[in-house]
């Protein structure tokens, strides 16, 4: 297994990751030997046609492999916001807690599926803000104090800011459990951290451009269209900042106007928070709009990466040639890739490419090609460019 590790410029690095099933059919050799890289604050684009991997890869980022499946091999390592590097695959569940939603926070397609229903949409992005940002909240409400009461301190104001105080820096004194038991103090700090995170909330839905945000707060999110359900997702995931957003497919069930709305969201708050996306689609055309790079996966295996246009102007292997000659354009002919994914069951030897692929050599049944070097930032795993610098 491959180990390099993080540069500084690096949120994450996917190395060697294999991935298998063990089903009874047999065993699906899901992910093979596939290898990423994200830089701090760009948007890799990774896309690969049905069945390819790229889900499987997204959750084993957040140690959420689905069962039955394994991680067999490789390490993902990540830079945490106090710049320290650990392998996600080898925490445990509690320092995963610490990640996931913190450092990393994921959408998924089906904003359904990410929302409680029979909670209002405010409370759902209350318990993201209560869970990961509590202490810039209470500082927040501490601030809001201030501002209120200028310098006439009475009694019950200084034993709530006490109180908050208590909260940040010694949550298990005595002294606060006890004045906590208090009902006056306990529903005043409640009311005005209740209060504070409204007023955050209406503000990051206003940041989603979300109309009306007092009225989104209080629904339901079945009153609500998928589009803007898909908006609320999001504005949770970026509740709290995160390092690195994983967004796999989040607008192929939204029409084409709505999923251009939220790209473009997606687009201008990757410039406001300053994180980096991995955004996973099947379609080349989202690709070239949200990526700085794009790495491109059949079967399991990462095959090529390159800069955007790099990629779309010089695409060197055989399946991203076919990927691009199969997006439809006006006036030609819809060209497709010859053949169907493989069975990953019994995937074929060598180049997993190898049946479908018009330059086919021999030795592309027995060798299976690593990712290696061709140019800057550009790197392929196919044995025509066999021989150039393994990096
Ligand atoms: N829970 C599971 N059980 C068995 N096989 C699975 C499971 N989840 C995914 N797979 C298999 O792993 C492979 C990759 O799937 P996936 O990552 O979902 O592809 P993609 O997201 O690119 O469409 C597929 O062959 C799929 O059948
Ligand atoms: S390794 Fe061989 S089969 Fe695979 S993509 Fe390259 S030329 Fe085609
Ligand atoms: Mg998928």
């Amino acid at each position: 297994m491959s180990n390099k590790p993080l540069s500084l410029e690096e949120q994450l690095k996917v190395n060697d990751l294999t991935v298998r099933f063990y089903t009874y059919e047999g065993i699906v050799k899901a992910v093979e030997k596939a290898s990423l890289k994200i830089r701090k604050g760009e948007t890799l684009g990774i896309v690969g046609e049905t069945g390819s991997g790229k889900s499987v890869t997204a959750l084993t980022i957040l140690a959420l492999t689905p069962s039955p499946g394994r991680v067999e091999d490789g390490n993902i390592l990540f830079r945490k916001r106090d710049s320290s590097v650990i392998d996600i695959l080898r925490m445990n569940e509690h320092q995963l807690l610490q990640i996931r939603g913190k450092e990393i926070s994921m959408i998924f397609q089906e904003p359904n599926a990410a929302l409680d229903p029979v909670c209002k949409v405010g409370e759902q992005i209350t318990e993201a803000i209560l869970a990961h940002r509590l202490r810039e909240m209470v500082e927040k409400s501490i601030e809001v104090i201030k501002k209120e009461k200028d310098n006439e301190y009475d009694l019950w104001t200084r034993l709530e800011t006490w109180t908050y105080k208590e909260m940040l820096n010694n949550p298990s004194d005595v002294r606060l459990k006890i004045i906590q038991k208090i009902p006056i103090i306990r529903d005043i700090t409640k009311r005005r951290l209740r209060q504070v995170i409204r007023q955050e909330i209406v503000e990051l839905l206003k940041l989603m451009e979300i109309p009306d945000p007092g009225r989104v707060i209080d629904a339901y999110p079945h009153e609500l269209s998928g589009g803007m359900q898909q908006r609320i997702v999001i504005a949770i995931a970026l509740a709290c900042s995160p390092l690195l957003l994983i967004a796999d497919e989040p607008t192929t069930n939204l029409d084409v106007t709505v999923q251009a709305q939220i790209l473009d969201l997606i687009n201008r708050l990757k410039e406001k928070f300053g994180s980096s996306i991995i955004y996973i689609t099947h379609d080349m055309g989202v690709v070239a709009e949200i990526s700085d790079r794009v790495a491109v996966m059949y079967a399991g295996s990462v095959v090529e990466v390159a800069p955007v246009k790099e990629l779309f102007r010089n695409p060197l292997h055989p399946y991203t040639k076919g990927l691009l000659e199969s997006i439809p354009r006006p006036g030609s002919p819809l060209k497709s890739i010859p053949g169907t994914v493989p069975n990953l069951v019994d995937p074929p030897s060598g180049c997993r490419f190898h049946p479908r692929c018009a330059y086919m050599m021999n030795k592309c049944k027995e060798i299976m090609p690593r990712l290696v070097k061709v140019s800057e930032d550009h790197y392929v795993a196919c044995l025509l460019y066999e021989g150039e610098s393994d990096d």
